[in-house]
């Protein structure tokens, strides 16, 4: 079972279902072959190289959305609708989920886990205090958040927290979000937004200033630790998804005393979407092991054991909300009525060759490789291909 949910709070989600595989299928062995990095930064390589050698696992995680069509278009995953009316799945989830899971004949090529946000603000409040600045973390604008950057540079804290290139591409797509609003945010991925327009360029400066207010040692850092910098008082913020909050939870850390979770700055009313989702891969060794694992994972009980442990919110729509943390059922209710608008650096919006040329043009930029000009021409002309 190939993840990359392999350490902290991730593996602590992914220990959570195996706990209910075990109990729902106790005859068949449970293998990880999770691999470590943030965002599958490792794993998807290594998952294509597997793939491409004819040794795929027997199931592995893959985003819904553009990611799972690259799976999908290259014969690598099976039709799994049989299992969904098997297992009592048609109306689990919602409509516009198993949309991005399927084609348009009605075959759907995976099973969802969980539902991500990534536009989220986490703020440590006693930083924001100490430093004379409002506590809430809320912000209209990304003008607004770059002033109170500068105050606590001036304070003498790490203004923003970031981690590897993967996290810098997300903290990007959440600029381009607030800059650019959701429907022109969606447009950079149908190809209804220009790359090249002054909006994109305003965007790119905001991330340029937002990136000048980070910690030096970013690129050797993954998530979990540069999240650490706020919990520890560190840092005052990190934009990052809501795996993260089980790091928070984990170190028993309340929301709204000892963390502040919000909409990442000028985003509120936007949830940006991201889903995990398991598959069966064309010559999986013992497809019969994968066919009782998407059973765990389509359960009830497996998506609120995942979920509850992960910061997730569950796909399916009949869970108990009670049963989750209050921070999740903040999320459950702005799945429900905010404008829903895909992830870049999850797999949502983009197949993987256009992430990777994305990601490969934020680094040369964020290590000083190439000028705003240069940044913005690669990433128009990573989004043609
Ligand atoms: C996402 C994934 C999440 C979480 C995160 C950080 O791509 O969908 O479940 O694992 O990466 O690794």
């Amino acid at each position: 079972m190939f993840t990359w949910w392999a350490a902290g709070s991730e593996k602590a989600g992914l220990d959570a279902l195996v706990g209910v595989f075990q109990e729902q299928h106790p005859d068949i062995e449970f293998v990880n072959g999770a691999v470590a990095g943030g965002a599958g930064s490792a794993a998807k390589d290594l998952l294509q190289t597997r793939l491409q050698a004819q040794d795929p696992p027997d199931t592995f995680q893959a985003h819904a959305g553009a990611e799972l069509q690259d799976y999908i278009d290259a014969a690598q995953i099976e039709d799994v609708s049989g299992l969904y009316e098997e297992f009592g799945l048609t109306d689990a989830f919602p409509a516009d989920l198993v949309e991005r899971l399927s084609t348009e004949d009605g075959a759907i090529y995976s099973i969802p886990s969980n539902i991500h946000r990534a536009n989220v603000l986490w703020a440590n409040p006693a930083v924001l205090e100490d430093a004379g600045l409002d506590p809430s973390g809320e912000y209209e604008d990304l003008d607004a958040f770059i002033a109170d950057l500068e105050e606590l540079d001036e304070a003498g804290v790490t203004p923003i927290s970031v981690a590897t290139t993967w996290t810098q591409v997300h903290l990007l797509e959440t600029v381009l979000l607030a800059d650019l609003g959701a429907q022109a945010y969606s447009g950079l991925w149908d190809g209804s937004t220009d790359w090249s327009s002054d909006e994109v360029t305003g965007a790119l400066e905001d991330f340029e200033t937002i990136m000048s207010f980070t910690n030096s040692d970013r690129d050797g850092l993954d998530w979990p630790e540069a999240t650490q910098q706020v919990i520890d008082g560190q840092a005052a913020f990190n934009i990052m998804g809501d795996w993260a909050v089980a790091a928070f939870e984990e170190q028993d850390k309340e929301l709204g005393t000892d963390f502040v979770a919000v909409a990442s700055p000028g985003t509120a009313g936007t949830f940006d979407f991201l889903a995990d989702s398991f598959t069966l891969p064309v010559g999986a060794p013992h497809p019969e092991g994968t066919k009782a694992w998407l059973e765990t994972i389509g359960s009830l009980e497996g998506q609120t054991a995942f979920n509850a442990a992960k910061g997730s919110i569950p796909a399916r729509t009949d869970a108990d909300p009670a049963d989750f943390s209050e921070y999740q059922q903040g999320a459950i209710e702005s799945f429900a009525n905010d404008t829903i608008v895909s992830s870049l650096a999850h797999g949502a919006a983009t197949p993987v060759a256009t992430l990777n040329a994305i990601s490969d043009a934020t680094s040369k930029f964020t290590t000083g490789a190439s000028d705003l000009d240069a940044f913005q021409t690669e990433l128009a002309t990573a989004t043609q291909s």
